[in-house]
């Protein structure tokens, strides 16, 4: 009976990276549809093994794949998304929803260059490949509410996914689209500290990551505030008082907010270059 309420169409990725990797494993994987639904096209041999492997239809051309697709996923690079989508522009029409997840590239180029209206534009990140993503997409004039649905269930297939208008995306970018980064920085420095504490090094690094994804996992599945749950583990006079109190003093939370702050100035300034 699933099979036959399955929303089955066919989706299509103008460059087969990293990213549109990620996307499509997990959406084979979570069975949002077959990987036959699946089409993407390659430059590189070992790009085109890596798809083949797990069930991707692979077609010769960038047009093939617009020409055989619903949805036509954008993943090249952004500097090279202009110069893609004006190629492609003779063979899109509204009859597809295009999905752009070039970091930067706002609607209304997209637009310019694609002849497109039908569009949504998603930010996800890194984690995207380990089915932790955390994505945010914007919805295009002319994208339905069935192709806002189809979207969403495409990037739950690889984590959790917000709506936001497009004014907010360089500050996502500067948080979810960096913030893995700042993150690993925070785990290593976990992990030197519990080696210059006197732990081994594999111990440290094992412990540093499982604390971070243990605490992450508490925030999102109590739904309670950080602080209530950081005051919950501090006791009077005790360890995590006297650690917290070096947080601060190197001014820990402030430099994290600067972090992000900076990364959405850069994000706005790449953007308008
Ligand atoms: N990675 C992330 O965490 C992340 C997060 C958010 C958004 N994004 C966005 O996702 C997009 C893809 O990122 P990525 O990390 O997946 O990059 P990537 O691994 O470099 O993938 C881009 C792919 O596009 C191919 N390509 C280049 N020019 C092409 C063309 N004219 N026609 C067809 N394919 C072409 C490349 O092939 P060759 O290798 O043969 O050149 C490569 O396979 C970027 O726009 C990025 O801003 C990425």
């Amino acid at each position: 009976m699933a099979a036959l309420s399955m929303d089955v169409y066919k989706l299509g990725f103008i460059g087969a990276g990293n990213m549109a990797e990620s996307i499509a494993r997990g959406v084979a994987k979570s069975g949002v549809l077959p990987p036959a639904s699946i089409r993407t096209a390659h430059r590189s041999p070992e790009r085109h093994l890596v798809f083949e492997s797990f069930g991707v239809k692979i077609l010769e051309t960038n047009a093939q794949i617009v020409d055989d697709s619903d949805i036509v996923v954008l993943s090249v690079k952004p500097q090279v998304a202009k110069q893609v989508l004006l190629d492609l522009k003779p063979f899109l029409s509204e009859e597809k929803l295009l999905v752009s997840i070039a970091a930067g590239i706002k609607l209304k180029d997209l637009q310019e260059w694609s002849g497109q209206r039908r569009i949504i534009r998603v930010m996800p990140n890194t984690p995207s490949a380990v089915g932790q993503a955390a994505s945010v997409m914007c919805i295009g004039e002319m994208a339905t509410k069935k192709d806002e649905e189809r979207v969403a269930s495409l990037f739950k297939a690889i984590g959790k996914v917000w709506t936001a208008d497009e004014k907010y995306f360089d500050a996502v970018t500067g948080l979810s689209g960096s913030g893995p980064a700042y993150i690993f920085l925070a785990i290593e420095a976990l992990a030197d500290g519990g080696v210059a504490a006197g732990l081994p090094r594999d111990l440290a690094l094992g412990l540093a990551s499982q604390t971070v994804l243990g605490a992450a996992t508490m925030v999102n599945q109590t739904g309670k505030h950080p602080g209530q749950l950081k005051d919950a583990v501090t006791s009077p006079a005790g360890t995590t008082i006297a650690g917290i109190q070096e947080l601060e003093k190197g001014a820990f939370r402030g430099t994290i907010m600067s972090a992000v702050v900076a990364a959405t100035k850069r994000c706005r300034e790449l953007s308008q270059s």
